[in-house]
């Protein structure tokens, strides 16, 4: 691909990413229109969904020197009246000339725009671009799975262990990565954790100290419902939803502000692909983070749902061989690291699961 149509193509997919959090379920858009003199006469963004697609914000923002500008957009405009107008049809009346596109959009109510522009003399590429592939990776998959994308995320020390010893400083990561965690939890749809882990740590699974543009609901997987009645989860702050085993009796949890689903088995533990579809059909789900403990993941790991593992590794050694270590699972799991960096003292991993 020539440098300047790369150049063009990252610049919309770093604004199409300011979208993370607000636009969902919607995928995240960035568009850049260029003249032929190569410069860029306007940008824009889907900032909120059911506001304007990115397409007609650049539009906007280019007004007259959009006629015969070049669109460079991460996904292929919209066909269809949605929410808003088709945007196939805008960069038309706009006069733009030549489309180039990021990705096909394989939302069949949606796609068809490529098509559309070229049979009205508009000159079309894709270029599919795996910059683009990677950002709308969440919706792609939700529409091609029916799953949400799923991040396991967890804080481990330098020699892998998720938890600590009675008695010491429970907090693993520092408190520049536990920020991180909020503000990502305030991007997704919902928060899964296993029982033992709201035993062990009473955790209130909310966002705090950082924006929330959306509310995750908490998500417990209790197969016999042994909650205990006085965890944090039951305070009705946010909703809630317990997934739980067949013939588990609910009466005890009348008055809590809670939600039900019942999982059936599959290989003697819980089948956790209708909990995922369940939050795609009722909670319109596009992004969950799953934040532990080690049986859960495991469980996950099994059944192959990750979509993403999200590490956080701190400077801190325990070498308590009766502690859950998260080394050996991790070297099960086939991935490659996306993105490196350092928060703190901590360092901080993404990898993207095969
Ligand atoms: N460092 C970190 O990032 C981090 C994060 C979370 C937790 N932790 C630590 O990890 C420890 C808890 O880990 P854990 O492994 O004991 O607990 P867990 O994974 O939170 O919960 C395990 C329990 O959840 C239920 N469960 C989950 N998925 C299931 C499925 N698909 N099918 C059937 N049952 C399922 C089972 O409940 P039943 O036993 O009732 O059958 C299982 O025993 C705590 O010490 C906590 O502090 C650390």
């Amino acid at each position: 691909m020539p440098k300047i149509i790369s150049d063009f193509m990252l610049h919309a997919r770093e604004l199409a990413v300011r979208g993370h959090g607000f636009v969902e379920p919607n995928p995240m858009v960035g568009c850049v229109l260029v003249n032929d003199q190569n410069k860029i006469v306007g940008t824009g963004y889907h900032e909120k969904c059911g506001e304007a697609h990115a397409e007609i914000n650049a539009l906007n923002a280019a007004g007259p020197l959009a006629k015969g500008a070049t669109a460079y957009v991460t996904l292929e405009p919209c066909n269809h009246q949605g929410k808003t107008g088709p945007c196939a049809q805008a960069l038309i009346d706009a006069g733009i000339s030549k489309v180039v596109i990021g990705c096909a959009d394989p939302n069949l109510e949606a796609a068809g725009g490529g098509t559309y522009l070229a049979t009205n003399g508009v000159e079309v590429v894709y270029i599919d671009d795996e910059l683009c592939k990677t950002i709308l990776a969440p919706f792609l998959h939700r529409i091609r799975t029916g799953f949400p994308w799923v991040i396991c995320k967890w804080a481990q020390t330098a020699d892998g262990y998720i938890e600590t010893p009675e008695g010491e400083d429970p907090w693993i990561s520092c408190e520049g990565s536990q920020q991180l965690v909020h503000e990502e939890r305030g991007r997704v749809d919902a928060i899964i954790v296993g029982i033992g882990t709201v035993v062990a740590d009473n955790p209130s699974l909310t966002v705090r100290n950082a924006e929330a543009h959306r509310t995750p609901l908490r998500v417990i997987v209790d197969p016999t419902l042994r909650l205990p009645h006085n965890s944090t989860v039951l305070d009705g702050e946010v909703p809630t939803l317990i997934a739980h085993g067949k013939n588990v009796d609910k009466t005890a949890f009348t008055n809590y502000p809670v939600s039900f689903l019942e999982l059936p088995e599959v290989d003697g533990s819980l089948d956790l692909r209708p909990l995922l579809t369940h939050l795609v059909n009722k909670y319109d789900a596009t992004n969950v983070i799953v934040e532990g403990g080690k049986t859960l993941f495991e469980h996950i790991f099994n059944q192959q749902l990750a979509n993403e593992l999200w590490i956080f590794t701190s400077q801190r050694t325990i070498g308590n061989e009766n502690l859950k270590n998260m080394t050996q699972l991790f070297n099960a799991w086939d991935c490659i690291l996306e993105n490196k960096q350092p928060c703190g003292n901590d360092l901080v991993c993404r990898y993207h699961v095969k």
